[in-house]
């Protein structure tokens, strides 16, 4: 215990200026031996020499008279090659691509970005200390078959016990019944360390070139990459300059958007193995681009399943349908909803208006159908929902199928301390809830009862 302390005091990171909200995430992350408080000074930051010099620095808001710029060049100078960040909770002036042109290695906004920056922070840290403190990456249970020999040690999360448990080793296979147990324990998604997530990514790609003749990705690095782009999109979205503020600017985020969804959701997938896909996305790691990753997916293949609406619309209003509770403070997004006051409700229930006006201000020009998709996700077929109580056909196909999308990706991701759900038993849950309490019901039965005939019947019955 005691040498490994040792061992971590080796490794220290640089922290300056965060606000309460970066500084408790950082806090979650690193131990208290680790944290080097410096205050915002640069003249300090110019003299001052480090040893053993830092393996990363994060910096915060600066007070006013402290150009950022200057912040990210004299941190630079004294370290060449160490990452130095940018973590705010400010979003005014927030321009990612602007901060990492001046210098700095990456900028997060939290809380949208809280999931990004804990990430990047682990894979750094394990990167330095060479394995001696751990991170994690999903991949996808489907990219992986059975004997098949991988060159990288793999994991299996427990949410109960929030540990990770060694499952085999780099030249090892999964064996077949390994496979089946993983399967029926209704894992779809297992880890490796993030120092071989890049063996994965070469593993997969190859055993994909061998099966099909054209170029494919693998299940892992298509939500990798999809997440990637969501957080640029979010960022050009929520970038405050005004000038950006055009017609022209607004097409380009949609196009932007319609990109994403062409190269990720509805890149000829057809409706057949649609189950299979739907696993394949459900179980995943919480965090806002994930969420609206997932969310624009499982829309997406409702609509495919059952036929209605249009696939690319529903995904378009999935991808954007939360961008709003970027405008609602954090400890109320991160409450249950079922401990939150009625100040605090309603609080939360704006982000829906301000989704709307993220919309109107960035002059994004959407179809009718993906506008109100957004404006009634949570909207309930009962007339209990919000914001406007709107009931029965008045909500459109489009706006249930994003919301049972949404529910759908609370209920299915892995989540520390509870246990794991497949999209089948969630489905039956939403399914009977529904049928049981018409006066409160969230959905459209006649809809419910078309998406039951899709479902395998082995996964319904058996649960
Ligand atoms: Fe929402
Ligand atoms: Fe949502």
């Amino acid at each position: 215990m005691n040498e490994e302390k040792k061992n971590l005091s080796q490794y220290r990171v640089v922290v300056c200026g965060l606000d309460p909200l970066c500084r408790e995430i950082m806090n979650a992350i690193l131990s208290p031996e680790q944290i080097l408080d410096i205050p915002y000074d640069l003249e300090k930051l110019m003299e001052q020499v480090f040893t053993p010099p830092p393996v990363m620095l994060l910096f915060g808001t600066p007070p006013d008279g402290i150009n950022l710029t200057e912040v990210a060049q004299v941190a630079r100078m004294q370290n060449q090659s160490q990452p130095i960040y940018y973590l705010t909770s400010k979003r005014a002036n927030f321009d990612r691509k602007n901060f990492q042109k001046n210098g700095f290695t990456d900028a997060f906004l939290v809380p949208i970005d809280t999931d990004t920056v804990s990430q990047t922070v682990k894979d750094d840290l394990a990167r330095v200390t060479k394995g001696a403190l751990r991170s994690y990456r999903q991949v996808q249970l489907i990219d992986l078959r059975p004997n098949e020999k991988l060159e990288f040690d793999t994991f299996m999360y427990m949410p109960m016990n929030k540990k990770h448990i060694k499952m085999s080793e780099s030249g090892d296979e999964l064996d077949e019944k390994q496979y089946d147990k993983l399967k029926k324990s209704q894992v779809n998604a297992i880890h490796v360390t993030s120092d071989q997530i890049q063996k994965f990514y070469e593993f997969s790609a190859a055993k994909l070139k061998n099966l099909q003749s054209g170029e494919g990705l693998s299940e892992t690095e298509r939500k990798d990459r999809m997440k990637g782009a969501i957080r640029n999109l979010m960022a050009s979205v929520f970038n405050d300059d005004s000038s950006n503020a055009t017609l022209d600017a607004g097409r380009g985020i949609v196009t932007d958007c319609q990109q994403i969804v062409k190269n990720f959701i509805t890149d000829g997938k057809d409706g057949n193995a649609w189950y299979e896909k739907m696993l394949a996305v459900s179980g995943t790691e919480g965090g806002t681009y994930n969420h609206s990753g997932n969310v624009a997916t499982f829309g997406a293949l409702f609509s495919l399943a059952v036929g209605l609406g249009k696939p690319e619309e529903i995904a378009l209003a999935g991808l954007l349908h939360d961008m709003g509770l970027a405008d609602i403070s954090p400890s109320v997004q991160s409450k249950p909803e079922s401990e939150r006051s009625k100040l605090e409700h309603e609080e939360y229930q704006k982000h829906v208006e301000h989704t709307l006006n993220v919309i109107k201000f960035r002059k994004m020009i959407l179809p009718d159908t993906v506008t109100k998709a957004v404006a009634q996700h949570h909207e309930r077929w009962s007339g209990t929902g919000y914001p406007k109580g709107l009931a029965g056909p008045r909500i459109t196909v489009e706006a249930q199928m994003v919301a049972l999308a949404d529910q759908f990706d609370y209920m299915t991701m892995t989540k520390e301390g509870r246990p794991r759900m497949t999209p089948a038993a969630a489905f039956k849950v939403i399914f009977q809830q529904n049928l049981d309490n018409p006066s409160t019901a969230q959905f459209d039965l006649e809809l419910l009862k078309k998406l039951m005939t899709v479902f395998p019947e082995d996964e319904m019955v058996a649960s």
